[in-house]
């Protein structure tokens, strides 16, 4: 995808020319839907906060907060060699490590796509594949073999409960996955198991988020780095809370463990808003959640991710040519009519034409979706591809402010990763511009600030498994007392 940079949005209300009258009230009935204001972001921060902290306590909330029983900030002098390997969206990445002992590292990584029935796949293609990754990775870059076994972090992006560092109780799929027999069990022996049913020399140490991930390997190289956010196929972050701030480990902290020891936190607030209080819900959000495979789960994330933001655009599109029939007449539908057609470079290349009539637009819809369009629907369609880039934005942030409020923090670098924060035309801008609206400072530099992650995934995995490896060595608990 090409970046062009900053743009200014270049079709405000009213400025449409050649558009009939009915079809440019409903332009501006989605353009007042789809707008989020200051104070809807002041009022959906502020009750984030809430939710943030009744997920921490012990009765539990929407949001899960998960402690990721990284009990340790990383100190930049972990060293050693490691793999990780990153279960997301639409890869499986498998990285080898070289943590160099002073804030620096090398990577060496291969990506297997994950093929388009893997969302949908059976257990064991499931972890064959992961296994196959693996092999042909270390086939590759250890043609020689290893003299012991590889330790091994495993990034995996979905909710799951941690007791331990070394372990993940899938809550619930999320992203469109729906694989049978994983949620409600541990992966890291199933992983395990899929090693050995290779022969592979590796041993999981760590179970990790991709957030916590993104979050270690930030602070391993910046010290102003609170959170690990990802903007991305989903959306979560992830930041240190205190242990004897998380009403929810009482009683289940084992006696090395200080009350005041930091305990990375996996947000999960994708699920933020599940009970649709404080989220402005379109009429398309809730049309999205209901062909979910997991309806009335992740609310936040199905407005705000990549995952759904073409699916939003399709959804608007969809309604105003079959059932309003005001745009795209006589055209065959049959394409617009497919279930995520549209993934998020799509309103995404849409942003980026350069051109005063849109031509790209054009050979898009005539590419993707075998469209003909004019120039006025090709605007049309330009400023619903702005209104849902920029209400994502917006929102995003609002985790963003709640954890710093929450944590007290007036000055943060909040280290964001994934496709939409790195590839969205404006996302950095209109998501700055978000923070600016909740905290209206007045200095020139904003104090809390989006900045580009290091690798968490990988780097962030091999930190955690190389502080794992540490605590395990000096005899420390990296998860719950045992009985
Ligand atoms: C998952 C999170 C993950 C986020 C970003 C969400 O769908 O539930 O675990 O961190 O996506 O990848």
């Amino acid at each position: 995808m090409v970046h062009l940079g900053p743009r200014k949005p270049q079709h405000r209300k009213g400025t449409f020319t050649d558009v009939p009258e009915n079809l440019l009230q409903q332009v501006h009935d989605i353009e007042q839907q789809l707008t989020v204001s200051g104070d809807t972001l002041k009022k959906i921060t502020e009750h984030f906060i809430t939710e943030l902290e009744k997920g921490l306590s012990k009765e539990g909330g929407n949001i899960p907060m998960l402690p990721g029983w990284v009990l340790d900030f990383p100190t930049g002098k972990e060293k050693g060699d490691y793999l990780a390997i990153d279960l997301g969206g639409t890869n499986l990445r498998v990285v080898l490590v070289k943590l160099g002992g002073n804030r620096d590292f090398d990577t060496t990584q291969s990506k297997f796509a994950l093929p388009s029935y893997m969302r949908t796949a059976t257990l064991d293609q499931l972890w064959d594949f992961i296994a196959k990754s693996l092999k042909s990775f270390l086939d590759e870059f250890f043609p020689d073999g290893v003299s012991s076994p590889l330790p091994l972090g495993f990034t995996f992006s979905y909710p799951a409960f941690q007791n331990s560092i070394n372990e993940g109780v899938l809550k619930a799929w999320t992203k469109g996955f729906d694989i049978d027999g994983v949620e409600g069990h541990d992966v890291v022996p199933m992983l395990q198991a899929a090693i050995e049913k290779y022969d592979l020399p590796i041993k999981v140490v760590a179970l990790i988020n991709d957030t916590t991930g993104t979050l270690v390997a930030s602070m391993y190289t910046d010290s102003d780095a609170k959170m690990g956010l990802i903007f991305g196929t989903g959306c979560n972050g992830a930041y240190y809370d205190v242990v004897k701030d998380v009403p929810k480990l009482e009683g289940l902290v084992p006696d090395d463990i200080s009350p005041d020891s930091p305990m990375a936190i996996n947000c999960e607030y994708g699920a933020f808003d599940n009970e649709h209080v404080a989220l402005p819900r379109t009429k398309y959000d809730i049309t999205i959640d209901e062909e979910s495979p997991r309806p009335g789960q992740q609310a936040f994330e199905k407005m705000i991710s990549g995952y759904y933001l073409g699916e939003i655009l399709r959804l608007i599109l969809l309604e105003l040519a079959e059932e309003k029939k005001l745009i795209f007449k006589d055209q065959d539908l049959s394409k617009l009519k497919e279930l995520f057609i549209l993934d998020t470079s799509f309103p995404a290349k849409i942003e980026e034409d350069p051109f005063e009539n849109l031509s790209d637009v054009q050979e898009l819809f005539q590419t993707v979706l075998g469209i003909q369009t004019t120039v006025p629907e090709r605007k049309i369609v330009r400023r619903f591809a702005e209104l849902i880039g920029e209400r994502s934005a917006r929102l995003s942030i609002c985790g963003i402010a709640a954890i710093c409020k929450k944590r007290g923090y007036t000055s943060a670098n909040c280290a964001a990763d994934g496709s939409v924060v790195n590839k969205y035309p404006g996302f950095k801008e209109r998501a700055a511009k978000g923070l600016r609206d909740i905290f209206e400072w007045e200095t020139e530099e904003d104090p809390i600030k989006i900045v580009a992650a290091e690798d968490g995934s990988g780097a962030g995995a091999a930190i955690i498994a190389a502080l794992t490896e540490k605590r395990l060595a000096a005899g420390l608990s990296v998860g719950i007392k045992k009985n």
